[in-house]
């Protein structure tokens, strides 16, 4: 790659050259050849003050600081929208299924947040880690203490990132040092969400840890936020792993599911991120569609901590929006590149293909519009923020041999993204400006 160094007064001004690869809409599930995917081999996408403004065939004049990346792969960056920042300290550990790894593993890591300086590195090296993964927008869970809720929005601000996250909500089942107050979790909800959502690229979810660890109180609580501050993001886990499931029948004994634990509380709307969604039935999906609300499929962390295999083609034919994350610690890669390897292999194990097209999707447009951000992120469009990943097509031997011989382009794509994880990324720029990675 050559570099040349920005002209004074252009500095916001960047052309990046490479294959451009992004959607115009939504893939149809099992087509291969897709009128949405856009392609655009050895072209300049032109950056001005943060924002895409275009893109082109012919190179750019002079004027325009450049970077030649051809030869490499230029997609929008990921988008995680399911990923715990603490839990990198948990991440690849042994033996166990949901219940148990939260209490032996889990707990213990976040019990460690309640130092703000733990948590204020925890926060840096956890969002220049998405970076290096390719990643430039998550929906993330801090931990239950203001403190790690508030270094992770600062740390997300330095570096001028898409980041959504709020201080987790727990006040029952579980340890010392990780519960909260109704009381209290609304005194310091009320705060952040004051000082930080709709703070630059910063938003705020009420942060529902699971509804084991939250009393009816409590989930009211958070419901009555969500109707008081308009824009305001939900995330939380549900119907993840059989025990969990049972549990939670034997809580909120009142409800239909576990999905209507959170629909009884006005915890469903089209803001509403819920991780997995393994152990759902068709009631709780027309009620995802009927909701706006999205499934953060966690792949990875589904086969790791073995909860199940997620009905995706389900979802889609009920109208439900899906979205693909990592759920670190839970998963084992911040790669949403192994997220997809992961879903593409649960579906074959359902009796399904998924598509690259559709997985690819899922990571950057799907996920975007899911998030109501899709005039911001997830895609190259004009108008957008220049928020880009570069990777190699391949790396080393085998995969340069079968790039070579894929006879289309949803071949070699499908290759790439079977093959490929971060030692393929080649660079990522957040806001049009490039992150150390
Ligand atoms: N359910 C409640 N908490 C968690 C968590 O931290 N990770 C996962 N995967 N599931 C959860
Ligand atoms: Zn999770």
């Amino acid at each position: 790659m050559t570099t040349s160094s920005a002209t004074p007064g252009l500095a916001l001004r960047l052309a990046l050259r490479g294959d451009l690869l992004d959607f115009t809409g939504a893939p149809e599930w099992g087509a291969t050849a897709s009128p949405v995917v856009r392609f655009r081999p050895d072209h300049w996408l032109m950056i001005e003050g943060g924002r895409i403004v275009g893109a082109q065939a012919e190179a750019p004049d002079a004027s325009w600081p450049r970077h030649d990346h051809s030869g490499q792969l230029i997609l929008p960056g990921f988008i995680d929208t399911h990923v715990h920042s603490p839990q990198l300290d948990v991440i690849a550990s042994y033996g166990t299924e949901l219940l148990d790894w939260l209490n032996t593993y889990t707990f213990p890591a976040e019990q460690r947040y309640a130092d703000v300086a733990e948590a204020e590195a925890g926060a840096a090296r956890f969002l220049d880690a998405l970076f290096a993964h390719g990643t430039t927008s998550a929906v993330v869970f801090p931990t239950v203490h203001k403190a790690s809720t508030e270094a992770l929005f600062a740390a997300a601000q330095a570096r001028g990132m898409r980041l959504i996250t709020g201080k987790v909500l727990m006040d029952r089942h579980a340890p010392d040092g990780l519960r909260d107050t109704v009381a209290q979790a609304e005194l310091d909800c009320t705060d952040l969400i004051g000082r930080w959502h709709g703070n630059g690229r910063l938003a705020f979810a009420v942060t529902v840890r699971f509804a084991p660890t939250s009393s009816p109180e409590q989930l009211a609580m958070a419901g009555a936020l969500c109707q008081a501050h308009p824009g305001l993001y939900m995330q939380t886990h549900v119907a993840e792993n059989r025990d969990e499931v049972r549990w939670v029948k034997e809580l909120f004994p009142e409800a239909r599911s576990y999905l209507d634990v959170y629909a009884r509380a006005g915890l469903l709307g089209t803001r509403s991120v819920l991780a997995h969604g393994i152990w759902l039935d068709d009631d709780d999906r027309a009620a995802l569609r009927e909701s706006g609300a999205q499934i953060a499929h966690s792949p990875s962390s589904n086969l790791f901590l073995g909860s199940g295999l997620f009905d995706w083609r389900a979802a889609e034919a009920a109208g439900a929006a899906v979205s693909v994350a990592t759920d670190v610690g839970g998963g084992t890669s911040l790669c949403q590149l192994r997220s997809l390897q992961d879903a593409y292999k649960i579906q074959a194990l359902r009796g399904e293909r998924l598509t690259a097209w559709k997985a690819l999707h899922a990571a950057t447009r799907g996920a975007a519009e899911a998030l109501s951000l899709g005039d911001e992120i997830g895609s190259l469009e004009p108008g957008r923020m220049a928020d880009v990943c570069v990777w190699d097509w391949a790396a080393g031997p085998v995969a340069q041999r079968r790039l070579s011989l894929a006879r289309d382009l949803h071949e070699k794509v499908f290759a790439w993204m079977t093959l490929g994880d971060e030692r393929n990324l080649a660079a990522t720029y957040v806001a049009g400006l490039r992150a150390p990675v």
